[in-house]
């Protein structure tokens, strides 16, 4: 399924697989003055012919490798006469590489997202330009090692990705580091925007500065806690317990990628035992 939502000059293309009458898992791309900022899950390719009919795209960015922001360049490539998706240094290769790059992909992530056949990729530069605006590409990685974002100062926009997603988020998935996550929250504090769009479809405005100010301090609240925890001489398992009780079905569902776990064990990281 596709649905589209303007907002001002952008265009939000919330897409997603319906199973049992339900959308899963949906993302979101954004489409503006011809740029499309990642290109969705391959499953829903069969409407991207409509969802797209006479919006011009020039250029197309992915903001990582993951398979729900790459999955139709290859589409848009073939027929749109897309160039290279624009992508940071270390995703360009798993782009153009074949799936098995990137596989195994666990079942559940092939039946939600898909797997994402190879497509051209290029190394994006510091900015991009469109005929009406000026995007400046920040380095954000913690979601992904290769996770970008895009700010448009003058008009106050950021797409950022997977690096928000929410303010008190406990659970992150395996390969995450919620470290660098945070140094890339604060490294966003140092630009001015009012807009906030993000892959999972949420869009804030208005206060987007205390937004992100609130998930830090959350976060670094979580790892001080954590941190104590683990001097007490608590296991990971039984810190994840008495913080955020045990893992949801969730857990089970994404074959053990996303969990509370993930989060304990990524703040311990480095910790020495005392
Ligand atoms: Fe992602």
């Amino acid at each position: 399924m596709i649905r589209c939502h303007q907002i001002g000059p952008v265009i939000q293309f919330i897409m997603g697989r319906v199973i049992n009458g339900q959308l899963i898992r949906a993302m979101a791309c954004y489409y503006i003055d011809g740029l499309l900022i990642d290109s969705g899950t391959i499953h829903v390719s069969a409407e991207l012919a409509g969802a797209f009919s006479g919006l011009p795209i020039h250029t197309l960015v992915n903001t990582h490798h993951h398979e729900d922001h790459i999955g139709n360049n290859s589409w848009f490539q073939k027929h749109r006469k897309l160039g290279p998706a624009l992508a940071h240094p270390l995703a360009v290769p798993i782009i153009e590489k074949s799936s098995p790059t990137i596989l195994p992909l666990p079942e559940y992530r092939l039946k939600t997202w898909g797997d994402p056949p190879a497509s051209r990729a290029q190394v994006i530069g510091s900015e991009i330009i469109t005929e009406n605006y000026r995007f400046k590409v920040l380095e954000t990685p913690g979601h992904s090692p290769d996770h970008i974002s895009l700010l448009e100062a003058e008009q106050g926009w950021l797409f950022a990705g997977d690096l928000y997603f929410g303010e008190k988020v406990i659970e992150i998935h395996q390969d995450e580091d919620p470290n660098n996550m945070l140094n890339s929250l604060m490294k966003l504090l140092q630009y001015d925007f009012e807009y906030l769009f993000c892959s999972s479809g949420k869009v804030l405005q208005g206060d987007t500065r205390q937004a992100i100010l609130a998930k830090i301090a959350f976060w670094e609240e979580q790892r001080a806690q954590i941190r104590f925890f683990h001097k007490q001489g608590l296991e990971a398992e039984e810190i994840r317990d008495r913080l955020y009780g045990p893992e949801t079905p969730l857990y089970e569902k994404c074959e053990e990628e996303l969990g509370k776990i993930h989060l304990v064990q990524a703040f311990l990281k480095g910790i020495d035992h005392q």
